[in-house]
């Protein structure tokens, strides 16, 4: 076998054999295959497309680039949720313990932001003392006593995946449905949990920008995860407008302590107690989320994650020291507000990063004032940016230039568009 052939197969709109899948994926993992064939093919893949069967057996060779974890020892049912990510998407934080705290087990494991969308472990990482980084032994024990994990996934954990996804980021081919559904799926399969809720975005601050796209991508990952015995539904929701009103690291923390204490943005709190019940379903667990939100059974299981993996709840989360408003020009109804727009505005303030050594700050970010559908006079507060450093304003006001629009008339978008399973 050679990688030229591979290419060529792929190149010449032909599918790609078993063998040769599984041989590239492994030969690849190993430095064998070059990092210039390798992209040379996932370009011919994303122009090309693959089979179901070619899908299937890519994502099949991913996970056998590295272990597979074992949750047979967790006596709660596992059921995991993953987000295809967004702007403002902090649902992670408040969901886990919440699914926790109704009896199943969360092995989330998450990753790092990069561009306009944030991370979870960036954000869990502006707690004082908190952990991404646990051992294999540490995350099934805190998965039995806690029911709640969310940390950085092991280095052994699809390593193929590792080496291709910062591949496809500097070569533009991170956009291929196939490329994009193996990747995520062969994480999830191989993290060993049971169940799975997909949380697929649609809209501007998402990956995927129209329904069709994000229909096709839920299609295809419901069935991989089937097909390796993994219960999987996904729900396609609204990324147009950014989720809740706050945006960066320890602001989203903030806004999850606010859901998690029974308050919140309406909107986060939809879709927060939306996936717990799907993720409770599969789990087979008849318990209502909304009661252990209200009662603080949630908030303990958050308590008990974080201090699990050396974190205190209870240390004051960083604040940017400069702070600016940005205002209303006219009076009328915020009809939009974009998300692409505000994720850039915030990553230039310091919350996001460009290159995936680069560091993040905690305290940076947005707090949105106005979403769409609510009333607005002019010189009214739109928007409040947080930098740490006075010379990070004028790149998110610039990228803020177009990002909203008053009309007469606006609404909220729904939030959640299609279920598929
Ligand atoms: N997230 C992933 O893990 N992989 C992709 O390809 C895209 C998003």
């Amino acid at each position: 076998m050679n990688a030229v052939d591979v290419i060529r197969t792929k190149r010449d709109r032909q599918p790609l054999s078993d063998e040769q899948i599984d041989w590239v994926i492994d030969a690849y993992t190993r430095g064998v295959v070059a990092d210039e064939q390798m992209s040379a093919l996932a370009m011919a893949i994303l122009l090309n497309g693959m089979t179901p069967r070619e899908i299937a057996r890519w994502t099949a060779a991913m996970i056998a680039s590295g272990e597979r974890l074992d949750l047979s020892s967790v006596a709660r049912p596992t059921v995991d949720k993953h987000s295809t990510g967004g702007v403002g998407d902090k649902i992670t934080l408040p969901l886990t313990p919440l699914v926790a705290a109704c009896g199943a087990a969360v092995p989330q494991l998450s990753g790092r932001g990069l561009g306009h969308t944030g991370g979870t472990l960036d954000k869990l990482e502006t707690i004082p003392g908190w952990r991404a980084r646990i051992s294999n032994a540490e995350f099934l024990r805190q998965l039995g006593d806690t029911g709640a994990v969310i940390c950085a996934a092991g280095d052994e954990l699809a390593p193929a995946d590792r080496k291709l996804y910062a591949l496809r980021d500097v070569t533009g081919t991170v956009e291929a449905i196939p490329l994009i559904a193996s990747s995520i799926m062969s994480k999830k399969i191989a993290e060993g949990t049971s169940g799975l809720v997909l949380d697929v975005k649609v809209g501007s601050g998402a990956f995927m920008k129209d329904l069709d796209r994000a229909r096709e991508l839920a299609r295809t990952m419901v069935e991989l995860g089937t097909a390796h015995g993994v219960d999987t539904v996904a729900l396609l929701t609204d990324m147009s407008v950014p989720l809740g009103l706050k945006i960066g690291n320890a602001l989203e923390v903030e806004e999850s302590l606010e859901v998690l204490a029974g308050g919140g943005p309406a909107d986060v709190v939809e879709l927060t107690l939306a996936l717990a019940r799907e993720m409770l379903a599969l789990a087979k667990i008849d318990v209502d989320p909304e009661k252990a939100l209200r009662d603080g059974r949630a908030m303990d299981a958050w308590r008990a994650m974080i201090s699990a993996q050396g974190g205190d709840p209870d240390a004051p989360l960083a604040q940017a020291p400069v702070t600016e408003t940005v205002l209303a020009g006219e009076s009328g109804v915020l009809a939009t507000l974009d998300a692409y727009q505000v994720g850039v505005a915030a990553w230039r303030l310091g919350a996001g990063r460009a290159r995936k050594e680069d560091p993040v700050s905690a305290g940076a970010g947005i707090v949105i004032h106005r979403k769409p559908g609510d009333r607005v006079e002019a010189g009214d507060v739109l928007l409040e940016l947080r930098a740490d450093d006075e010379n990070r304003l004028a790149g998110a006001h610039e990228a803020l230039k177009n990002a909203w629009t008053i009309g007469t008339a606006g609404a909220a978008p729904s939030l959640i568009l299609e279920k598929i399973h």
